[in-house]
């Protein structure tokens, strides 16, 4: 059966009518265009769909949209400064030639967002496990972590988040 339901995603509401067995991924994507957020394998495997759900890195292609409902859900659209500039964490993904054709790098940056905003000084190997669900085609993963450890520096330094 049909549900009207309010999804809050980048600290906006949005209303959308699902089903209960429609995938947060489709959901955010279809029904609210918000298509920063990718979907690879749609089972659990890539992490391309990763989102913040509540502050932790989720799979949205293996969450149901309805059970999202009281949540705050920020997707890769929802990092970057208010005046459209870029997040200090994505300069630092340009900067490090982290992103080549650019599928994962959504799910990558929430993935190691989300480890920098609980553990501003992560070790290289807690970098590699928080992205360890974050599968990139192209770049190697050295630049990835590269960018993660500068961005980790730049929130000590600087205090930036
Ligand atoms: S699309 Fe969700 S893990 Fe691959
Ligand atoms: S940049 Fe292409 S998959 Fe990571």
């Amino acid at each position: 059966m049909k549900q009207l339901i309010t999804l809050n995603i980048n600290n906006q509401n949005y209303d959308v009518i699902v089903t209960p067995m429609d995938l947060l991924v489709d959901v955010i994507r279809k029904a609210i265009g918000l298509t920063g957020t990718k979907k690879g394998c749609g089972q659990g495997d890539c992490g391309a769909c990763t989102v913040l759900i509540d502050g932790q890195p989720k799979l949205s292609c293996l969450t149901l949209a309805i059970t999202c409902a009281d949540k705050k859900i920020i997707t890769i659209e929802g990092i970057a400064n208010e005046d459209g500039t870029l997040h200090p964490i994505q300069d630092a993904f340009l900067d490090h030639g982290a992103v080549q054709c650019g599928f994962c790098t959504p799910g990558m940056i929430l993935s190691a967002k989300a480890l920098i905003d609980r553990n501003p000084n992560p070790s290289q190997k807690e970098i590699k496990t928080a992205i360890s669900g974050n599968t990139c085609r192209c770049t190697g993963y050295i630049n990835i972590v590269s960018a993660i450890e500068s961005y980790a520096n730049l929130v000590a330094e600087k205090g930036a988040k």
